[in-house]
């Protein structure tokens, strides 16, 4: 079993939450990230381990990757709004430094490789009563989708006989992390309503999307990594179960039960009416360790009760450190963050127990 791993992007929304959780299960677990949102926390780390601070379109030695057993590859830029900010910024971290960081880890001798993918790059389903399968045609219709596969295209002719490239295609994933984002639609939908008592569905409501809680997508790596190599080498595999998938305006009805919120479906006509399915029979049948345990209706409960609990208030709900673009945008229009999408003047040192974000 892989027991000495590093987490790349481990200060982010789902590696604040993976560290912990693999820590838990008893890894070794390293970090590795640039820190664009060390600040951004909502609340407390279970868990902070040191990491190395490092941009990896560059940084990185094989060096550095002897003795790893497995790497798990989350740093990205993670959303459509930021690709479309600069399309460069996200073709070179999200898929050369990707590639090049497997590249270093396969000369290291590390023997698994796993990457954070997306369902995204299924595009808009051609028949949304059909459920997605790994072998559906690609049609990446952004920038971040783009990346995804070109990533995944030239990751795959790195896998050998000791070097194992995985592809965890998530869905939308959701939940509470100490590094939240409310940029997600489950997030938003939750936060919305317990700072703001309402729900807005901007589209008629009829959408579907696969949403995956992220304690189950920490589940599906942990899987991954102590399976046998023969059912993951070079496979890809959707995230999830069949009861992920959900259409927004049940999403919105769960949140509004849970919260006593308002819900107000707005049905504009330019919302995002994409809409698809995705199948998970793959990963029931490869990987029997991984259960997916959060219903959307459960999920949306949970996280509406834990947000409660903190609380969330409008001023904390709205900040600009829990919506990626914006912090992004802030950090590039004071200067701290060059044209390169760089730091230009080294930021604080990490903390030992990261503040909370107060309202
Ligand atoms: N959150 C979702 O709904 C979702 C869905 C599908 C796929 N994913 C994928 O999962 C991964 C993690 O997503 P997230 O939601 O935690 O995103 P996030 O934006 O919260 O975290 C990404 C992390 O990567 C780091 N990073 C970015 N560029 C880097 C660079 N050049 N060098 C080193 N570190 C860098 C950031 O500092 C950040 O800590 C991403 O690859 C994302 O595309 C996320």
């Amino acid at each position: 079993m892989a027991k000495r791993i590093l987490i790349t992007g481990h200060r982010g929304y789902i590696g604040s939450v993976m560290v912990p959780y693999f820590l838990e299960a008893g890894y070794e677990v390293h970090g590795a990230d640039t820190d664009y949102f060390e600040p951004c926390l909502l609340t407390r780390e279970r868990a902070v381990i040191g990491g190395r601070r490092v941009d990896l379109r560059d940084g990185l030695t094989p060096r550095e990757l002897e003795g790893f057993d497995a790497v798990i590859h989350l740093a990205a830029l993670s959303n459509d709004p930021i690709g479309n900010l600069n399309e460069r910024w996200t073709r070179e971290i999200n898929g050369d430094a990707a590639v090049r960081v497997a590249a270093l880890a396969r000369e290291a001798g590390v023997e698994r490789f796993l990457f954070s993918s997306s369902c995204i790059m299924y595009g808009a389903a051609a028949d949304p009563a059909q459920a997605v399968e790994e072998t559906a045609p690609l049609d990446p219709r952004t920038q971040y989708a783009r990346s995804k596969v070109d990533a995944e295209r030239a990751l795959s002719p790195l896998a050998s006989a000791h070097f194992s490239p995985v592809y965890l295609r998530n869905g939308t994933i959701y939940g509470l992390s100490p590094r939240m984002r409310f940029d997600t639609v489950l997030n938003s939908l939750a936060g919305s309503a317990v700072a703001g008592g309402a729900v807005r569905v901007f589209s008629d409501g009829r959408p579907w999307r696969p949403v995956v809680h992220v304690q189950d997508v920490c589940a599906a790596f942990r899987a991954v990594l102590e399976a046998p190599r023969e059912a993951v080498h070079n496979e890809a595999f959707n995230v999830g179960a069949g009861f992920v998938n959900v259409q927004i305006g049940a999403l919105a009805r769960y949140v509004a039960e849970a919260s006593g919120a308002r819900l107000e479906v707005l049905a504009q006509p330019d919302a995002d009416q994409r809409t698809y399915r995705t199948s998970f029979a793959k990963i029931g049948a490869r990987l029997p360790a991984f259960q997916a345990r959060w219903t959307p209706r459960e999920g949306a409960a949970r996280l509406v009760e834990e947000l409660r609990a903190l609380p969330l208030t409008r001023g904390r709900f709205a900040d600009e450190r829990f919506t990626r673009l914006h912090w992004l945008k802030k950090l590039l229009g004071e200067g701290t963050l060059g044209e390169d999408l760089r730091w230009t003047a080294r930021p604080p040192a990490p903390r030992k127990q990261g503040r909370e974000v107060m309202a």
